[in-house]
């Protein structure tokens, strides 16, 4: 966390900052707790952020709330915002189902993205967390985790500087270029995951 997002947060902020690294080592351990091929570690990465006090800011002033952290814990779900990036499309199902088991949160929702993909074509998994918090009027907050293939990763990080990115030309070429490749990745991510299957049941 920068100075200013220390000094928006206040006395939330070693809270939060606790929470999110007991999380990753939650997230961690259930990671290590899937055996893979030897080889091939399930997830290519694992990232976490804590939302800075702009687009915290941002987003709650968009929809007319107070620009305090409190607000933004009560009203958002992700100011912990956790990333999973696998290599496989069959990890990302194997992972939900061990955080859906898991005692230490419990699962709000479940955005799927990959079987419902976002008219751009924009795939991942979204789950929503509710964990317990202790800090006086919270006593629990929402975390989001996003879990995608690197494939997904790569084309949502393009996608993310599109938005960001003022006087672009040929906008519309890029759209339609950015949601053509989607596609195509979303058929390879499939043809991958089947061809690993058809590898494994040899064994
Ligand atoms: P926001 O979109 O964050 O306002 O919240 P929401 O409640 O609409 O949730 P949604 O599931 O749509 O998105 C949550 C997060 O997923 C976003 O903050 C982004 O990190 C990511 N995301 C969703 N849609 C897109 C997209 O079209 N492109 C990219 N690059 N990321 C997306
Ligand atoms: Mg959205």
């Amino acid at each position: 966390m920068n100075s200013k997002d220390l000094e928006f947060y206040g006395d939330l902020a070693p809270l939060l900052i606790e929470k999110e690294n007991s999380l990753l080592s939650e997230i961690k351990g259930i990671l290590d707790s899937i055996s893979t091929d030897s080889e091939t570690a399930l997830a290519e990465h694992l990232k976490s952020r804590i939302k800075s006090c702009d687009s915290i800011k941002e987003k709650l002033g968009k929809n007319d709330l107070d620009e305090n952290a409190v607000t933004g814990l009560k009203e958002l779900s992700d100011v912990i915002g956790l990333r999973i990036v696998t290599h496989f499309v069959g990890d990302i199902y194997t992972v939900l189902e061990k955080i859906q088991l898991s005692k230490k949160w419990r699962v709000v929702t479940v955005k799927d993205y990959i079987t419902n993909c976002k008219p751009n074509g924009y795939r991942s998994l979204h789950v929503i967390l509710s964990v317990d918090f202790d800090y006086p009027g919270l006593d629990h907050i929402n975390v989001e985790i996003q879990l995608r293939t690197i494939a997904m990763d790569c084309w949502a990080s393009l996608e993310h500087q599109l938005k960001y990115k003022k006087n672009i030309k040929n906008t519309e070429l890029i759209v339609s270029e950015l949601k053509r490749c989607a596609d195509e990745m979303a058929s390879t991510d499939l043809s991958l995951q089947t061809i690993r299957e058809m590898i494994q049941n040899h064994e």
